[in-house]
C-alpha cells in the first residue's frame, strides 16, 4: 500500500504488543506498517517513510542469536524511537551498555521525566507506565542524553536529538501506560513530521487509483465466499475496474439457510462484476461420504473446493489476476509481512494448491487493514450491514457442526436449527455483541413424546460465545427466555430434532466449532 502515503514502519521484534503500537499509530491517522526484524534498511525505506519504531521482544540483547538491526536503519535519515528490546537493541547497537537489572521491572513503573524531550512535551514529569523487562540500560550510548529514570531503571527513555534517535524502557502503546497515547502522538507529528492525513476514505481512492493502474485492462478472479473480507475485497475491486472483475462464489452445500441467494441478492444489485454462484453440493456431499474423523472431513471440503474453483476459475481464460481477501493479521500471521505486492501464488488457505499450470498474479488489496478497517471500508462502499457485521463461520461449513457422517438429509436438519437459533439471537435486546451462535448436530438420538406419540430422533446443541478474537471464548449467559424459545422453536419447527441442549464451556479447554 504504498499510494504515496506518509507511514511509520514497525520493525518486529516478538513483542506481544507490536500489533498495538500499529493500531496506536493509525489512531492516529498515519499509516503503520509492521516489517519482521531482520528487515533491511532498503525494504522499510519508501518514499512515505516518516519514521522507524524497534519494538519490544521477549528476547533478551545477551541472548544467544538474540535479533540485530541493520545498522542501515539508523542511516535512513527519519527518526527511530526503540520500545523496550528496541532500547536495549539501540543502546548496544549504537556502544553503549546493557546489563541485566537488579530490579526486575513487570507491571506498573512510576516515570519521572527529564526536561527537554520531545516525546514527553506536554505532559507531567511525573505518571505511571507499563513496563515489562529484565534487562536495562546501564551505560548511554554516545551523543546520548537521559530523558526518564524509574526505580528499576535509571535510563527509562534516552535521547539523541541531534540524530533523532530516541527509546524507551516501557511501553507506552498499552492502555495501562498515562499518557501513552500523548507520547506516540509526540514522536509522530513532533518529532517524525507526520501529518497525520490518512484517511479510510484517502485510502479507498488512492488504493483504488492504484489497483486500476496495476491490473491495467486485465481480468481479476475472486473466490467470493460472503465472508466480510472477501466482500469487501470484491467490492474494493469492483470500484476499480467492475465488470472485469469475475467473482466465483461456490455453494458447497454446506452453506446456512439463505446464504446462497443473499450474496446473490446483495451483490448482484448493488455491484457490476460479474458474480458467478456454482452450485456443487452433490460433488461435496460424495466426496464427505462415509467420513467421520473430523480432519478427514475438513480436508475433503478443502481438496474438493479447490477442485470446484480451479475448474471455474480455469474457464476464465482472459484473467491474468487472482484476487484474496488477506488481511493484515493474516499477513502477519504467516510473517511474510514486507512480502512484495506482486507475487504468482500456488498455494493459500482458501485456494490452497491450484494446479502447478494455473498461474495468477496475486492482489491483495486489503493485506494491509485490521478488522475493523476492512469493515470501515466497506462501510464507505456501500455494503449491507449484515455483510459488515457478520460472525465468522468455517470455511468448511456445516460439515464441521454436523458431528459425525455428513448426509444432505442432515445439513438441511442443521440448517433449519441453525435459523432459530440465530433468530432468536439476534433479536433486540437479547445480547450485543454475540462472538458467533449456532446450531450443532449430534450424532445421538433421545426419545421423546410428542402428543401421546413416542419420538426417536436426533439431539441439537446450541453454542453461542462471547470472545474477542476467537482465541479464547466464554459462553453467552443467554437470558432463560431466548434459551426456551430456541428449544421450542427447535423441537416444534424442525421435525428430526426432539432435544435441544446448551453448550456451557468456555474455549480453552473447548474450542468454538465442536470439530
Ligand atoms: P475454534 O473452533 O478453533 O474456532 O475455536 C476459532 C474460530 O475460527 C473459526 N473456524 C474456521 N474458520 N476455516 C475458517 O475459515 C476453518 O476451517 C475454521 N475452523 C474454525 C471458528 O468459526 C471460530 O470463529
Amino acid at each position: 500500500m504504498e499510494n504515496g502515503n506518509e507511514y511509520i514502519a514497525i520493525l518486529d521484534y516478538g513483542s506481544q504488543y507490536t500489533q498495538l503500537i500499529a493500531r496506536r499509530i493509525r489512531e492516529k491517522n498515519v499509516l503503520s506498517k509492521i516489517f519482521p526484524c531482520g528487515a533491511s534498511a532498503a525494504a522499510v525505506a519508501g518514499p512515505g517513510l516518516k519514521g522507524v519504531i524497534l519494538s519490544g521482544g521477549p528476547e533478551s540483547v545477551f541472548a544467544e542469536g538474540a535479533p540485530g538491526v541493520d545498522a542501515g536503519i539508523f542511516g535512513l535519515g527519519v527518526p527511530v524511537l526503540g520500545i523496550c528490546y528496541g532500547m536495549q537493541l539501540m543502546a548496544k547497537h549504537l556502544g553503549g551498555v546493557v546489563e541485566p537489572g537488579d530490579v526486575r521491572e513487570y507491571g506498573r513503573a512510576r516515570v519521572e521525566t527529564d526536561p527537554g524531550c520531545g516525546l514527553f512535551d506536554g505532559i507531567p514529569p511525573s505518571f505511571t507506565a507499563w513496563a515489562s523487562h529484565g534487562d536495562r540500560v546501564a551505560a548511554l550510548p554516545p551523543g546520548f542524553s537521559r530523558a526518564a529514570s524509574s526505580a528499576g531503571c535509571p535510563a527509562a527513555a534516552m535521547q539523541d536529538a541531534s540524530r533523532r534517535l530516541y527509546a524507551i524502557q516501557f511501553h507506552p502503546e498499552v492502555a495501562h501506560t498515562e499518557h501513552g497515547a500523548e507520547i506516540v502522538s509526540n514522536f509522530l507529528s513532533r518529532i517524525c513530521g507526520c501529518k497525520g492525513d490518512w484517511r479510510m476514505s484517502g485510502w479507498i481512492d488512492s488504493t483504488v487509483r492504484s489497483l486500476k493502474e496495476r491490473i491495467g485492462d486485465s481480468e481479476v478472479v475472486l473466490g467470493l465466499s460472503g465472508g466480510v473480507d472477501s466482500s469487501v475485497a470484491a467490492a474494493l475491486l469492483d470500484r476499480a475496474i467492475g465488470p472485469r472483475l469475475h467473482c466465483i462464489f461456490v455453494d458447497n452445500g454446506l452453506l446456512r439457510a439463505g446464504e446462497a441467494e443473499k450474496v446473490a441478492a446483495a451483490f448482484g444489485e448493488r455491484f457490476s462484476f460479474d458474480l458467478r454462484v456454482v452450485r456443487a453440493g452433490e460433488r461435496f456431499f460424495r466426496a464427505l461420504a462415509g467420513k467421520t474423523d473430523p480432519e478427514e472431513k475438513r480436508k475433503a471440503v478443502g481438496r474438493e473446493f479447490v477442485s470446484v474453483f480451479s475448474a471455474e476459475a480455469g474457464k476464465l481464460r482472459s484473467c491474468r489476476f487472482l484476487a484474496q481477501g488477506t488481511i493484515y493479521p493474516d499477513v502477519i500471521e504467516s510473517s511474510n509481512v514486507a512480502g512484495a505486492a506482486s507475487h504468482t501464488i500456488k498455494s493459500h488457505h482458501n485456494v490452497g494448491g491450484l494446479p502447478g499450470d494455473m498461474q495468477f498474479e496475486l492482489v491483495e488489496p486489503l493485506r494491509d487493514l485490521f478488522k475493523d478497517e476492512v469493515r470501515a471500508v466497506g462501510r464507505e462502499l456501500g455494503l449491507a450491514p449484515e455483510f459488515i457485521d457478520r460472525q465468522p463461520f468455517p470455511g468448511p461449513g456445516l460439515a464441521v457442526r454436523i458431528i459425525g457422517e455428513v448426509t444432505p438429509e442432515k445439513a438441511e436438519l442443521l440448517r433449519q436449527a441453525d435459523l432459530r437459533v440465530r433468530e432468536e439471537t439476534g433479536k433486540p435486546g437479547v445480547r450485543d455483541g454475540i462472538w458467533q451462535a449456532f446450531a450443532v448436530l449430534l450424532p445421538v438420538k433421545t426419545v421423546g413424546v410428542m402428543g401421546d406419540r413416542r419420538t426417536y430422533e436426533h439431539v441439537c446443541a446450541v453454542r453461542c460465545v462471547d470472545s474477542s478474537d476467537a482465541m479464547t471464548a466464554d459462553w453467552t449467559r443467554l437470558p432463560f427466555d431466548t434459551l426456551a424459545e430456541i428449544s421450542r422453536r427447535i423441537a416444534n419447527e424442525v421435525p428430526g430434532i426432539n432435544r435441544v441442549v446448551y453448550d456451557i464451556t468456555s474455549k480453552p479447554p473447548a474450542t468454538i466449532e465442536w470439530e
